[in-house]
């Protein structure tokens, strides 16, 4: 049964349309987006779509294909932080940051459709909202462009969902498009898409789910954010994107041990992320991985956001050949990707399983991804 069938199903009329946005790895660039920083991000093929129709009157009523008992309604006056939970808030927060910024909606009836891994670390939550935002773009006629529909998600994602995340991965699943991989400057949104075809190398890109689900709204990531703000305070900088990689360790002498670390990590996480793009414009796949690896040894042990299993991923996918591996997103938890010659990809896969399996941890999920396109509207 298609979506838009289900949809007819669910509520007797036919949707207006479908629309899909899909998850992201990030290749480099971690902690960096909520320090005004660097990002290199790529749109994954799978994705959630979202069928909807408007109401003439102002009920939100929601059904996911993935949670058959989980169905909510709600007024769109009854709308607020916490109300409703669960699946249900990152539709209903779109629909509540819309109104936030002025904008006139009426109710809606929505089914959808959730392919990303949840929880995964591939911004399954992010690929949802933004599903939903240009499904109410179009249906009610909002006019709003690519960043306007990233601070819109932004703000549904920070102040409904509350998880204080960056706008990296908006802005990746809105602007992704096939083949490449995005440039992003955080700071001024300036954005470059760079090519990314490891396959045309002999290379393939593989994402390793540990199945540790991991939620940005529990406090470890707010206290990442909230330590590189007392950092910058501290040096007399607005953000960790104004600290230069010359004369670091001087500048970070005064302050206090993690919030040293915290900062190392930022800024050397910042100029790895131009370095990469330089490596993978002249497909240097070598000098590319180098920089992945000491990302992860920096979010291991600077930023301390990893995990046993990431970090067993990581080393695992190197042991079988990988010439890069690092964990990707927000970590404690979710996934790593690895780049390695396409010929170890069987080997890659039987050593992070055994690896798993040594540990008495859960299989974990292996597949391969490649640059694929953003968000859009799909029937
Ligand atoms: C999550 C957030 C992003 C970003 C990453 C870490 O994916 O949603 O904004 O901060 O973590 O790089």
């Amino acid at each position: 049964m298609t979506l838009a069938e289900a949809f007819r199903m669910t509520y007797d009329v036919r949707p207006s349309g479908v629309w899909s946005a899909p998850g992201r790895v990030n290749l480099i660039g971690e902690h960096t987006d909520y320090n005004d920083g660097f990002v290199l991000p790529f749109a994954i093929a799978a994705r959630t779509s979202v069928a909807a129709a408007p109401r003439d009157d102002d009920l939100l009523r929601m059904r996911s294909l993935q949670q058959p008992s989980g169905d909510a309604s709600v007024t769109l006056d009854a709308l607020e932080p916490g109300r409703p939970e669960g699946w249900a808030s990152y539709v209903a927060g779109v629909v509540w940051a819309v109104r936030e910024q002025g904008h006139e909606v009426r109710g809606a009836d929505l089914v959808v459709d959730g392919r990303v891994p949840l929880g995964g670390g591939l911004s399954s939550s992010h690929a949802l909202e933004v599903a939903v935002a240009i499904a109410v773009n179009d249906l009610f006629g909002l006019g709003l462009d690519t960043d306007a529909l990233a601070d819109l998600t932004r703000l549904a994602e920070n102040k409904f969902v509350g998880a204080p995340t960056g706008l990296m991965d908006q802005l990746a699943l809105l602007r992704g498009q096939a083949g490449h991989a995005l440039f992003l400057d955080t700071r001024s949104l300036h954005a470059e898409q760079v090519p990314l075809d490891p396959a045309a190398d002999g290379y393939a890109l593989v994402v390793i789910d540990t199945k540790v689900h991991h939620s940005l709204g529990d406090g470890a990531y707010a206290d990442r954010r909230a330590a590189c703000e007392r950092a910058a305070a501290q040096l007399g900088l607005g953000s960790l994107r104004d600290l230069a990689l010359d004369g670091l360790a001087q500048r970070l002498a005064g302050l206090d041990d993690e919030l040293c670390r915290r900062a190392r990590h930022v800024v050397t996480e910042n100029a790895r992320v131009p370095a990469a793009v330089d490596a993978l414009r002249s497909r240097d796949w070598a000098e590319l991985g180098s920089l992945m690896n000491a990302s992860h040894t920096s979010l291991r042990d600077d930023y301390e956001v990893s995990c046993d299993e990431l970090d067993v991923a990581v080393e695992a996918a190197r042991r079988a050949g990988a010439v890069a591996a690092r964990m990707t997103g927000g970590g404690f938890g979710g996934s790593a990707i690895a780049l390695a010659p396409a010929r170890r990809m069987p080997a890659l896969r039987s050593e992070v399983v055994s690896a798993f399996a040594a540990a008495g941890w859960p299989t974990p999920g292996v597949f391969e991804v490649a640059p694929s396109d953003g968000a859009r509207r799909d029937h």
